[in-house]
């Protein structure tokens, strides 16, 4: 563990405005700046959408309806809009999907706020300083949600995926995007290993009509790119 601050959990800085369930949550949309960030719901989840940084990287915060907590994905960087999230939507930890350049750039930020910082060990090294590590097929509890780990190699060493219980939706980091998976063309990157981790941890184990939410542009579903995963192999990328 490589951890200096950070170590315990913010108090709940709403006091408990918006703790209350459903109906508070959808309360606060009216005059709260954070609504126009909403990207999906569902009766259990909500999904919450925010591109920052010079690589336009995906933030994504997933909250629990039923308690309001959430957990955010990725600290890449403007953190100043991150942790006006993370106090809005009540963010309990932050997750990185890996340890690349942009896809880290506030993780000093978010943890001298006094969130936690989680990342695979295998990526961990690539972060300035972290909290706690990320292990495969555990299950991280935000609220009522139970948000499922997947550990994809390839595009780094510890790439992981995460997937909601309930909800059709797996946050694929730089795994998975519309169109291929992720370069693997950075140092720690390796095709083949990419390439398994796609056919066995996502299509083979997922719905076709699981949304998939990358960690750069837009969703595409797991339906939809399977199919084309010959297509990928022969031409090596
Ligand atoms: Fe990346």
């Amino acid at each position: 563990m490589g951890s200096t601050n950070g170590d315990v959990l913010p108090a709940d800085p709403l006091d408990g405005h918006i703790r209350q369930g459903v109906t508070a949550t959808l309360s606060i949309g009216h005059n709260d700046p954070m609504s126009d960030t909403l990207h999906y719901s569902d009766t259990q989840a909500e999904i919450h959408k925010l591109v920052v940084g010079p690589y336009e990287n995906n933030v994504f915060v997933l909250r629990c309806r039923q308690t309001g907590e959430s957990v955010l994905l990725d600290a890449a960087n403007e953190h100043e809009k991150l942790l006006e999230l993370c106090r809005a939507l009540d963010v309990r930890t932050v997750l990185e999907t890996h340890g690349h350049w942009d896809h880290i750039q506030a993780v000093p930020a978010v943890r001298d706020a006094g969130y936690q910082v989680g990342v695979t060990a295998a990526d961990a090294a690539m972060l300035p300083s972290y909290d706690y590590l990320l292990e495969d097929e555990t299950v991280i509890r935000v609220g009522r949600l139970s948000l499922h780990t997947i550990c994809t190699p390839g595009h780094t060493p510890g790439s992981i995926c995460f997937r909601i219980e309930g909800s059709p939706v797996v946050f694929s980091g730089d795994t998975l995007f519309p169109g291929g998976p992720g370069a693997t063309t950075f140092e720690g990157g390796d095709f083949d290993s990419i390439i398994e981790s796609i056919d066995r941890r996502l299509f083979a184990a997922l719905a076709p009509d699981t949304i998939v939410m990358p960690g750069h542009g837009d969703d595409t579903s797991i339906g939809a790119e399977s199919p084309n995963l010959d297509e990928w192999v022969n031409r090596g990328w």
